[in-house]
């Protein structure tokens, strides 16, 4: 991926950790080659490129009728930002100089030469693109998956609301670890999904496999489980899917209330939440719920973003772990063993080798 430190920063010279770091992150093949969602797919109007930001890198979206069309946001004449552009007759337009660009991203007019063909170099950078679940999902590199199911999207007698999204000052996986954790409900959101005066969790398992982490029969009480203000004793299953993504059920004597999350890395310390709500019954309008949900993150998001290291400790020495926090355990232990880079941190050690001690990174 040596194209895409055209866009970072220079290491500064005298930190040779901070460049043993980078070096990492440059080469995060888990993230580079899973889809992750850029957008909400309602959002992305005809004739307007928007800008967005995955992994570090800077991408246009711009859609022509059905289509998404995803590029690195970069004029190759002078880098500036074809998000700036305009969209016309099925082309990308530079604001600069007005190099037009088609739908394979090939630009096919210089103006100031309007009898020149341009060369086949003078071309975007384009990403691969679908639409699922009404959001638009990136992968910057080659895809060895398809994109997470979200099981309850085809079952109709679940009603979806989309909330969201949410930004998050702090890692995805922290973001992700965040979103598996009961015990913090009866403290972080007391009165809604927990009581101070019930906190204790059951024993439950949590189960690794390949495919990701599930963690089943986890029994808590709740004030108001779903925002209808009925109070509930509730059980929980929580399935991670991807690094990044994860969703829960949660049943109680009858309806079942899911919930699907999926985080968009940014950067290194930035996230976005992008998630859908999805409910066997109807209670409350949609803008309830949506408000409901707003209040619950944005009790979540000063917690995660005051969170030390704010990469992700893989070590599972680095911090202390109780029974309740199985899920999270496993999650760590998964990470760990797909090789996650992004977002993690990872343990310093030296080792004797031929001459002075060598420095290497562990997880
Ligand atoms: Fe885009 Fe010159 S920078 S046309
Ligand atoms: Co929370």
């Amino acid at each position: 991926m040596g194209c895409l430190q055209l866009h970072r920063k220079q290491p500064m010279l005298h930190d040779k950790s901070y460049i043993i770091r980078r070096a990492y992150m440059l080469n995060d093949p888990v993230l580079l080659n899973d889809w992750h969602v850029v957008a909400y797919a309602p959002d992305l109007q005809e004739g307007k490129p928007v800008p967005v930001r995955l992994l570090e890198e800077d991408i246009v979206l711009w859609r022509a009728g059905d289509t998404i069309h995803a590029w690195r946001d970069l004029c190759v004449h002078r880098g500036t930002r074809l998000s700036l552009g305009k969209v016309e007759n099925q082309t990308l337009i530079c604001p600069y100089h007005g190099w037009t660009y088609n739908e394979e991203g090939q630009c096919i007019r210089f103006p100031a030469h309007p009898a020149q063909k341009p060369p086949i170099t003078a071309r975007a950078k384009v990403y691969r693109v679908q639409e699922k679940y009404d959001w638009v999902w990136v992968c910057l590199g080659e895809p060895t998956q398809d994109i997470p199911t979200f099981p309850q999207w085809d079952d109709p007698s679940f009603y979806k609301v989309h909330c969201g999204p949410y930004h998050f000052n702090a890692s995805g996986p922290r973001a992700i670890e965040n979103f598996l954790d009961v015990t913090h409900f009866p403290f972080v959101h007391q009165g809604y999904l927990g009581d101070p005066s019930h906190p204790e969790v059951n024993d439950y398992e949590a189960e690794i496999s390949p495919e990701g982490v599930i963690a089943r029969d986890i029994n808590i009480w709740q004030p108001d489980p779903d925002g209808s203000g009925h109070g509930a004793n509730v059980t929980y299953t929580y399935t991670v899917v991807r690094p990044l993504t994860a969703y829960f059920v949660k049943e109680s004597a009858g309806p079942k209330f899911a919930m699907y999350f999926t985080v968009t890395p940014v950067a290194e310390r930035s996230s976005i939440a992008w998630t859908y709500v999805a409910k066997d019954y109807e209670n409350i309008p949609d803008e309830e719920t949506r408000r409901f949900e707003d209040m619950i993150t944005w009790q979540d998001v000063p917690i995660v973003e005051s969170q030390r290291p704010e990469l992700l400790p893989l070590d599972l020495q680095a911090e202390l772990h109780l029974r309740s926090d199985r899920t999270a355990i496993a999650y760590r232990k998964w990470l760990r063993e797909v090789g996650l880079t992004f977002g993690t941190a990872w343990k310093l050690v030296y080792e004797q080798g031929r001459g002075p001690i060598n420095r290497r990174w562990a997880r």
